[in-house]
């Protein structure tokens, strides 16, 4: 072994890699599918969501395998019924406070939340109470933004900060209130915002999406002079 690759064993699999290898890297490497939501390799590497736990042998500890660095000699466990039975409970506290219109939520098809609670067999909400609430923020022609869907991942703020370098958006608030905003509350179209898009790229919930322009909002309007339907100008769908 040279001295920069470090020994460890992911499910009983011995693995070789290099020394700053994450555990969710080595897992990947071991062929392991972990669920993760907030992680976007090199740019969002922050545990936040919790979904991406291991268990490490020695010390019994539950880990953010994303952000652990892997150490020479570690035993990881990453499928044991106490590893699924908490990143379920994790995925379950993130919907009890999260808007769930799946129906007319315009990133139904793509939601990454809702996949993981579908494979994770989640039929229930079972932590029902208080919500956060937020205004919608419909202030720009390109951009829709829902704060009640998002799950503060930060992934929105990571490409806005470190690739486009636009800083238009900030985690701000605290505790329950806690929201992802432009700064001071204000809406996208007061701040620096360049309408990119980058955001809604990332976002794995329906928080930040591109507004849609579609022909079934058209207003239909009968002529019975012309025996024609006469549309009207698009309408904006914004929920
Ligand atoms: Fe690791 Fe979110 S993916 S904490």
């Amino acid at each position: 072994m040279t001295d920069n690759k470090i020994k460890l064993w992911i499910d009983e699999e011995e693995l070789e890699v290099d020394q700053g290898t994450t555990l969710l890297e080595a897992a990947k490497m071991a062929g392991r599918d972990i669920p993760t939501l907030c992680y976007l390799k090199e740019l969002n590497e922050v545990g936040a969501c919790r979904l991406c736990l291991v268990e490490l042998e020695d010390s019994g500890k539950l880990v953010a395998s994303c952000i652990t660095p892997a150490v020479d000699g570690m035993r990881v466990k990453t499928n044991t019924a106490r590893v699924r039975k908490t990143r379920r409970l994790n995925l379950e506290f993130l919907l009890s406070n999260h808007k769930v219109d799946c129906p007319t939520c315009l990133k139904s098809d793509d939601c990454e939340l809702r996949e993981l609670a579908e494979q994770m067999g989640i039929r229930d909400i079972r932590f029902i109470g208080e919500k956060s609430t937020f205004t919608k923020d419909v202030s720009t022609p390109s951009l829709y933004r829902d704060p009640e869907k998002c799950i503060l991942c930060r992934r929105c703020v990571s490409v806005c900060h470190e690739v486009q370098s636009v800083k238009a958006i900030v985690p701000e608030g605290r505790g329950f209130m806690t929201v992802v905003e432009p700064a001071f509350y204000n809406s996208l179209s007061e701040s620096p915002c360049v309408l990119c898009g980058q955001c809604s790229v990332v976002c794995p919930t329906g928080a930040i999406t591109e507004r849609e322009y579609i022909d079934d909002v058209w207003e239909a309007i009968y002529d019975p002079a012309k025996h024609v339907i006469v549309q009207t100008a698009p309408a904006v769908r914004v929920a």
